[in-house]
């Protein structure tokens, strides 16, 4: 089954935003990488990027029985959203949480994460790679 990639608010951003922070390649250059990927093991990509919550929540929802793993960057909901982790069990697939930054070795209110307990991994610090790892991952295990 697919591979769904799902980015959170101001990732539409990428490449623009704090570059020294996140890079200088672009949201649509990280999809054309991870798509590739994903092309490469016999799989598609699904993508999607919104800077809303409801959105993002209703997106997983209709993921359910359409995709076999999903790779997110919750970004700024990361560490603050109980309702799109409970968005993501309801799938029940693997989940891999990605991270551009080492939000280790930033701000003490980056350090929490609401989704990294239902995560089967997380990534974070390995720049835009971090997404390209997590995609080879689940089509090598889900
Ligand atoms: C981020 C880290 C978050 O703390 C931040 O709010 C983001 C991006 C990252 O990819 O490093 O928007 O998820």
């Amino acid at each position: 089954a697919p591979i769904l990639l799902l980015n959170g608010p101001n990732l539409n951003m990428l490449g623009v935003r704090q570059p020294e922070v996140y890079g200088s390649e672009s949201l649509a250059d990280v999809v054309r990488r991870t798509r590739e990927v994903a092309e490469a093991n016999g799989r598609a990509l699904l993508d999607f990027a919104s800077n809303s919550e409801g959105e993002l929540i209703d997106r997983i929802h209709q993921a359910r029985g359409e995709v076999s793993g999903i790779v997110i960057n919750p970004a700024g909901l990361t560490h603050t959203s109980v309702a799109l982790r409970d968005a993501l069990v309801i799938p029940e697939v693997p989940i891999v949480e990605v991270h551009i930054s080492n939000v280790y070795a930033r701000e003490p209110f980056r350090h929490h994460s609401y989704v990294s307990p239902i995560a089967a991994a997380v990534i974070s610090g390995l720049g835009t790679y971090g997404y390209v790892a997590a995609v080879q991952y689940l089509c090598e295990t889900s």
